[in-house]
């Protein structure tokens, strides 16, 4: 695996895959990985040539200073993972490479799924990751970018990212991997104490339990019941059943629908969504 710093070494280094004409294929993280980014690397690998990851912990879509303090960093763990997972570039820049002018947010019109649920909940964070995602795209220049569904709201904003700026780059998002007792894989995971990571586990249940009862109940019945059974045990911060597409209330029992999920685990804030039509 190629491991480079810097925009114009990665670039150098891709010419003579341009130039053969490979597909590249991109996946962006900020680093702690885990499997979930790994099934993406997997995917990429699967459809491009030439697969380039960056590990960029972004400063400016943290809208915290604690919590870009305390985002878990495992550089030597992580190289490891990627090189076993085939992958071929790990672009790994410093803040001064992404942001040689200072870190300057353009605010971009990304249209009414930016303001709601993470939107609302961190104010800023949305821009600063279309921020990023827009310079690394320039940076790498890739064919395919992959992201996560366990970021339903990211995926969205940066599908409106391309659209708005015009992007050539066609989006493939990609399923959310869970653990073993349903609990979606975050970096954040590695901040739960053991008895906060048991706990987490009523997440994943009460989305299933959503899913599992959306043909029987109304949206209203199932989200009471869903916010009883997180009651006492995490701090949400929301639970809601919207268009799936939109983010927006839905108008008929027939709209595609999904479940979103956002709370706090003491310290450690967790989002997760589900599906909950096909
Ligand atoms: P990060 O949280 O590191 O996630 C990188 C990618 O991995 C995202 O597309 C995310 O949705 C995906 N991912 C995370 N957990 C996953 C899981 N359990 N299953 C499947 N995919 C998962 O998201 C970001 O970084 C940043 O906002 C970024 C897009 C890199 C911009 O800074």
């Amino acid at each position: 695996m190629y491991l480079t710093k810097t925009i114009t070494d990665l670039q150098q280094h891709l010419q003579v895959a341009v130039k053969k004409g490979a597909n590249i294929g991109f996946v962006p993280t900020m680093g702690a990985l885990h499997q979930g980014h790994i099934s993406l690397i997997k995917r990429a690998l699967s459809e491009n040539e030439y697969v380039v990851c960056s590990i960029f912990v972004n400063p400016t879509q943290f809208n915290q200073a604690t919590d870009l303090e305390t985002y878990p960093k495992t550089p030597a763990a992580d190289v490891m993972l990627l090189a076993a997972s085939g992958n071929h570039v790990l672009f790994h820049p410093d803040v001064s490479d992404i942001y040689p002018n200072g870190m300057q947010v353009k605010p971009r019109n990304l249209g009414p799924v930016s303001t709601i649920f993470e939107g609302a909940f961190r104010p800023g964070h949305f821009d600063g990751v279309a921020e990023v995602v827009s310079r690394l795209f320039n940076a790498v220049k890739p064919t395919k970018a992959y992201f996560g569904l366990k970021d339903y709201q990211q995926c969205m904003i940066i599908k409106a990212l391309v659209e708005l700026e015009n992007i050539p780059i066609s989006l493939v998002f990609c399923p959310t991997q869970r653990e073993n007792d349903g609990l979606a894989m975050s970096s954040r995971n590695r901040r739960l104490s053991a008895e906060q990571r048991k706990t987490a586990a009523i997440i994943p249940q009460t989305l299933a339990f959503i899913r599992a009862n959306y043909s029987y109940y109304k949206k209203d019945e199932l989200l009471l019941a869903g916010r009883e059974m997180l009651l006492g045990q995490l701090q949400t911060e929301y639970l809601d059943i919207v268009h799936a597409h939109t983010l927006q209330p839905l108008d008929s029992a027939s709209d595609p629908a999904v479940a979103l999920f956002a709370g706090r685990c003491g310290e450690v804030r967790l989002i997760d969504n589900m599906l909950l039509t096909e």
